[in-house]
């Protein structure tokens, strides 16, 4: 009996080692913590329960039968994030390069099964140096086993992927499915083909780190959604951020006590919109205005920065905020907006986060690259996501509101709740000049058309007499307002037909 007590007290000790100081020493001189000190600094104190230490991998080729570390190259479990389950899987870089053998795969689809019958967020910390290479076509079925997990959990329980090291080749796959991905500055990359393959293929040279790290993927691919300076920004600020979604799709977003009232008008809103109706303002203001504490969390803040998207809290209550940004490209829609804000409506369709659209759009982004590029299809998306939504929505035109994009922007039309516009509302097909380019275009002095067509639809009213804006309300009041249209839609049941499913435009 003692000495069944001593092996397992060996294998344990042995399991919380990995791959040995010597590995973890060349861990943490590549400044990135182990996967065990990760999973400490996310966790609760003291709640993380783990799981298969036992477990190591089969694999007998070239000699690996006498190269075995208990619990193999990845750390599961589960514990509490500010008292909250999650599941979680940590890839233990120091055994073998982290890489997925069999065993790991099945590690982590024992977590993810679990997390989907219980109801919890799966959080994985991706750190691996690929498929185990010993092992073959085994090691690739455990990817897929992973794979098809993600898919079905999509919907079922939020999925969120922290890239702190390599993740290269299929591996990739699994955080692209996943519903947000963040990286590590500097210490992180995603690639399908690193940068030998493009070399000998494509002759092509090109760093590890312009090819798939964490700054190429927030500003130009747009495959990760935020990066962090380090393991332990990255980890707290995964903490902060899990607080705003709920645990499942059977869960109601969470609410937070709040201190922030939510009963006053905001003076500061009044003044945020310029005189001059061209000129470009910052939309981010106009959130912070409207939010608990001025508290977002921004998502994609540097990728199609001509739309901004986020999280926030609305007298205590997780919600979806979805803005066109002046600041950029006159907060023009374009395919990557489109999709940004597409993917992100979805998300928070599926987990019962009310969306709040703020509306100042002068239209879809005018060109042949946007064109050719496919904008019909991809601003499509945005449209269908908004139009399937069934969760509270509530939109407030601020300022211009043109065209096709007036539809897609949570509209009325596509069974908007609440629809307000503030007084300086312009909603029309098109701005003033085009619009008498058009309907006058063989005459030379047009300055009175524009005049016209400008008292027309320069305002909201026309749009509120027919019933497709609510109220036209005052800037200052909108953080009230907003606060007590939440509190009503609370409650809202509304079901699509039933389908097997859509059929988006991709
Ligand atoms: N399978 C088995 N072992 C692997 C591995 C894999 N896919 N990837 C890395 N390892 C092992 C290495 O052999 C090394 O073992 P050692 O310490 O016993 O020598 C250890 O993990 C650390 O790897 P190392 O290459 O020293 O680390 P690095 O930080 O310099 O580079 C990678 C990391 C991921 C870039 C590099 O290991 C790599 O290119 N791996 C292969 C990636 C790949 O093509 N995978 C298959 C496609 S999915």
């Amino acid at each position: 009996k003692t000495k069944v007590a001593e092996q397992i007290n060996q294998i344990k000790n042995q399991a919380l080692l990995g791959g040995g100081l010597n590995k973890i020493d060349e861990q943490h001189k590549k400044g990135k913590l182990t996967a065990r000190e990760r999973i400490h600094l996310f966790l609760d104190d003291n709640s993380f329960v783990e799981y298969d230490m036992f477990v190591e991998h089969t694999c007998t080729n070239f000699g690996m039968d006498k190269q075995k570390f208990p619990g193999d190259s990845v750390v599961t479990g589960h514990g509490l994030v500010n008292g909250r389950p999650v599941y979680i899987f940590s890839q233990n870089f120091t055994v073998f390069g982290g890489s997925l053998s069999s065993v790991h795969a099945r590690k982590i689809c024992k977590m993810m099964d679990k997390a989907i019958v219980n109801g919890a967020p799966i959080i994985g910390l991706n750190d691996c140096g690929g498929a185990r290479i010993q092992e073959g076509v085994e090691s690739l079925s455990g990817y897929a086993d992973i794979f098809q997990r993600n898919v079905l959990a999509s919907g079922v329980v939020p999925q969120i992927s922290l890239i702190m090291g390599p993740c290269a080749g299929g591996a990739v796959y699994s955080p692209a499915l996943t519903d947000f991905v963040f990286m590590v500055e500097d210490t992180s990359f995603l690639f399908v083909t690193g940068p030998d393959v493009i070399k000998s293929v494509n002759n092509e040279e090109v760093t590890r780190e312009e090819l798939g790290g964490a700054r190429t993927h927030t500003t130009i691919s747009g495959n990760a959604h935020k990066s962090f300076k380090n393991d332990i920004d990255a980890l707290l600020q995964l903490r902060h951020f899990l607080t705003y979604l709920p645990q499942s799709r059977n869960h109601p977003a969470p609410i937070r006590i709040c201190d922030d009232r939510s009963d006053l008008d905001v003076l500061a809103l009044d003044s945020i919109i310029p005189l001059e109706p061209s000129a470009p303002y910052d939309m981010l203001d106009i959130i912070h205005c409207i939010v608990d504490e001025r508290e977002f969390f921004e998502i994609m803040p540097n990728y199609a920065k001509n739309i901004v998207v986020g999280f926030a809290r609305m007298n205590g209550r997780s919600v979806g905020f979805v803005g066109n940004q002046p600041k950029v490209a006159a907060g023009c829609l374009d395919i990557n907006a489109s999709v940004k804000a597409a993917r992100f409506v979805r998300f928070c369709d599926a987990f019962n986060l009310p969306i709040i659209t703020l509306v100042d759009v002068p239209g879809f982004l005018p060109g042949i690259s946007q064109e050719h590029a496919g904008i019909i299809r991809h601003g499509a998306k945005l449209l269908y996501a908004y139009a399937e939504a069934t969760v509270p929505k509530l939109t407030v035109i601020v300022r211009k509101a043109y065209g096709g994009a007036y539809d897609v922007m949570s509209s009325k039309h596509l069974r908007g709740d609440v629809n307000y516009a503030w007084p300086s509302a312009e909603i029309a097909v098109m701005g003033a000049k085009g619009a008498v380019s058009i309907l006058h275009r063989n005459e030379s002095d047009v300055t009175e058309y524009v005049n016209e067509y400008t008292e027309m639809f320069n305002s909201p009213i026309p749009a509120a007499q027919k019933g497709f804006i609510d109220d036209i309300i005052e800037p200052r009041t909108t953080r009230w307002r907003l606060c007590r249209d939440l509190e009503v839609q609370a409650t809202k049941k509304l079901v699509n037909p039933p389908k097997k499913h859509g059929n988006m435009p991709l």
